[in-house]
């Protein structure tokens, strides 16, 4: 409807009619038949709070949407309808792989097509906003939420950013557009110790330049809706944080879009202690401008004493709630209040062909292939006898923690995958992916992976049938990795190597002589230190989705030409965490010609300071050769660009693609530089012993950051540019800004 006609309807509205706009509530309070004595009475709300209510967390389902939204509307005085938001995050019936994953295509292009899929397919299901993309910078791999995020690096992550807002929106295309909502603003990946919900703690300086971009990447690309995190930013939970929302993203960042907490991160606030109850942590959220109170009765049992104690102006509800009212008006939801989703459409639309056909070329582009010694890789798929072993092998649910709605009746898994290859394949699970699933807990309704977890004679006679097969095959295939619930929410780890079963495993099938080819299913960068020697080649898979197997198959056998690289660092043990490549140099950097004898460095007495797989990292099967870094000038002003060019040759009689990356490094800042930072890269595909010709443009702009002043600006002096397939594997020429 016409914006006057929105600003009529809402002149209409109580004080508390315009509360409940702010109030999300989850889907049971709609699914009981009977509403007093309903889970509202656990939350501590009124009937009244229900029928007002704004909008509600993970409802989905075109014909429960329906029934919701119709129920609702019956109740609704000024027949304002309900926004339905979910978590559909990197996937709805048809998943992709992990965000960790596509972060590992670095092809944004590519992952944009995704996001396009997923819009479609949960509209079509009563999807109307998503919480996602998540785009926290991760660094520690004992967080659990690993596995959501694009990767370390900001850049890159900035490009993921846009891209994932732009596919999920998709120009507003109708049936074809979901909002999205960036998350989790901010820093959340920096928790303390890698743990869940911990605190978050760095100079500002620090924030701005290496965790903020990707949000603001995220918003400058139209994203909706911003859910505020769970962490303190500068000794402030960010849900309470004024500077934070109102400095930064609203005025800062002109957002002007809707601010959801987190769940029930309002009532948090009591327990970070800014708040002695829940009257004060509403009144810090609604002067932060959050809009939406998730899950809790904050806003709704507060707002209005807060109004009446005169501690709040009532504008600040004026203008949470026409934010709101403006995305369902965007939405088209006072003409369509399903958002045109339709039970059979659904049906028609979800795990097409081509959208698990695009989940293949993605899961392609994603799998890193992180060893292969001897070229025990590519398999043959003739005249060699190939056995496959391992928890994951055979198991439909490779999709990781956030994939709630994840079809696996589709799912490829790499038994299916072998044989269609092979025909028959020896197969046997050798192991449980855990032997004790107790320190997991629970995750909603998503069936734990372990599956049965076997024991006695059962967990013998499959050993024993995978030692079997390990001796009558010339190479193993061993689908090993996390159990799903020990990353995802809440699944920090301090030990973050694969369980101990799995280990003793691939140790006891390694020593029967066979070749040994680990693929990995996990939710973080794991330290694979301990199974490196037993494990002839090492495929890094992620939770690769729907059409996993298919794609693993792809690489495995050379169909796929593996061209994966990592966007996050592999530790050789999690004593390194956290762990990235842009570090500092420090005043005693670790290296030959450091003035200092080889122990006072910044450096460990048992494993060097770098990663063991390092971010941009991943070998393929042709073999590419870097020369001929050349600068059109070594001397640049402010308002010119350097033209860099390099050769890239391919040496081997694969074709192949390489992802080549650029780097710079300022020598000399008025505060501190990082060694190495990602400022570009292209993805080029190369012939057998082809040279293909690579440029970047440098400009000063990529050469800007927070400087002694915390101005955001470029410096005079001397830099290096690097070229290479790898954060450590590069080659490197100088120049100067004038
Ligand atoms: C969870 C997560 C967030 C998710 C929200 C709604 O606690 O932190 O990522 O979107 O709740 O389910």
């Amino acid at each position: 409807m016409q914006e006057a006609k929105l600003r009529e309807l809402m002149d209409q509205m109580t004080l508390q009619e315009k509360i409940g706009q702010l109030v999300q509530l989850s889907g049971d309070v709609f699914n009981t038949g009977d509403l007093s004595t309903g889970p509202q009475e656990k939350l501590g709300i009124t009937q009244e709070v229900v029928d007002n209510c704004g909008s509600v967390l993970n409802v989905i389902g075109a014909d429960t949407v329906h029934k919701v939204q119709d129920q609702y509307l019956q109740r609704s005085r000024l027949k304002i309808p309900l926004l339905f938001m979910s978590d559909i995050i990197y996937g709805y019936k048809t998943v992709f792989p992990i965000p960790m994953g596509l972060g590992a295509t670095w092809n944004p292009d590519l992952i944009r097509e995704d996001y396009k899929i997923i819009a479609e397919e949960a509209v079509t299901d009563g999807g109307m906003v998503t919480f996602s993309p998540a785009v926290d910078i991760v660094r520690d791999a004992r967080w659990g939420r690993c596995l959501e995020m694009p990767g370390e690096d900001p850049y890159l992550s900035s490009c993921f950013a846009k891209a994932m807002v732009e596919g999920f929106q998709n120009n507003w295309e109708k049936g074809k557009s979901i909002a999205s909502c960036v998350k989790h603003y901010a820093g959340y990946g920096a928790v303390e110790a890698g743990r869940e919900y911990n605190t978050v703690d760095m100079s500002e300086r620090r924030f701005r330049q290496e965790y903020l971009p990707p949000y603001k990447a995220a918003v400058d690309a139209g994203c909706e809706m911003v859910m505020t995190s769970f962490n303190t930013v500068d000794m402030m939970p960010a849900t309470g944080n004024k500077w934070l929302m109102d400095d930064v993203l609203r005025k800062e960042w002109g957002f002007d879009g809707v601010i959801i907490t987190d769940y029930a991160a309002i009532q948090e606030l009591i327990g970070h202690g800014v708040a002695k109850d829940k009257y004060e942590a509403s009144k810090l959220a609604i002067q932060a401008t959050v809009d939406i109170d998730m899950k809790t009765n904050c806003y709704s049992n507060h707002l209005q004493p807060l109004i009446e104690n005169g501690e709040i102006s009532e504008d600040l509800i004026n203008e949470s709630c026409w934010r709101i009212l403006k995305l369902k008006n965007k939405l088209g939801l006072f003409e369509d209040p399903y958002f045109g989703c339709d039970a059979k459409l659904c049906e028609q639309t979800c795990c097409k062909p081509e959208f698990i056909e695009q989940a293949n070329k993605t899961c392609n582009e994603a799998l890193v292939l992180l060893k292969n010694d001897n070229d025990v890789l590519p398999l043959k798929k003739t005249g060699q006898k190939i056995g496959l072993i391992g928890p994951y092998a055979d198991n439909p649910g490779i999709f990781g923690m956030w994939a709630l709605h994840g079809d696996r009746k589709y799912t490829i898994t790499v038994k299916k995958a072998l044989e269609d290859v092979l025909g028959t394949v020896e197969y046997s699970a050798g192991c449980n992916v855990l032997d004790d699933t107790s320190c997991l807990g629970g995750f909603g309704n998503i069936p734990s992976l372990a599956g049965v977890i076997k024991t006695g004679d059962e967990l013998a006679e499959d050993e024993a049938k995978a030692l079997e097969i390990a001796k009558n095959s010339d190479v193993v295939i061993m689908a090993m990795g996390e159990h799903i619930l020990q990353s995802g929410e809440g699944g920090a780890r301090t030990d973050i190597t694969l369980p101990e079963p799995q280990k003793q495993l691939i140790r006891k099938v390694k020593a029967t002589g066979t070749e040994v080819v680990v693929v990995l299913f996990n939710g973080r960068p794991l330290a694979l230190t301990d199974i490196l020697e037993d494990a002839d080649a090492i495929l890094e898979a992620w939770y690769p989705g729907t059409a996993g197997g298919k794609s693993i198959c792809n690489v495995l056998f050379g169909d796929y030409n593996p061209s994966g690289r990592l966007s996050v660092s592999f530790p050789h043990n999690v004593g390194q965490c956290p762990l990235y490549y842009s570090q500092y140099s420090t005043g005693r950097p670790s290296s030959p010609d450091s003035v200092h004898n080889t122990r006072f460095v910044t450096h460990y007495l048992d494993v060097p300071n770098e990663a063991l797989f390092p971010f941009g990292y991943g070998l393929s099967y042709h073999k590419a050769r870097y020369s001929n870094l050349v600068l059109d000038t070594d001397k640049m002003s402010k308002d010119s660009t350097i033209h860099v060019s390099v050769d890239v040759t391919n040496e081997s009689d694969v074709a192949g693609i390489e992802t080549v990356q650029l780097y710079i490094r300022d020598l000399v800042g008025s505060v501190v530089r990082p060694i190495l930072e990602l400022k570009g890269f292209k993805k080029v595909q190369l012939q057998p012993h082809e040279t293909v010709n690579v440029s970047f443009e440098i400009t000063e702009e990529m050469l800007r950051f927070y400087t002694r002043s915390m101005k955001y600006e470029s410096e005079p002096g001397d830099f290096k540019v690097f070229v290479g397939c790898n954060s450590m594997n590069l080659i490197s020429t100088s120049f100067t800004l004038k």
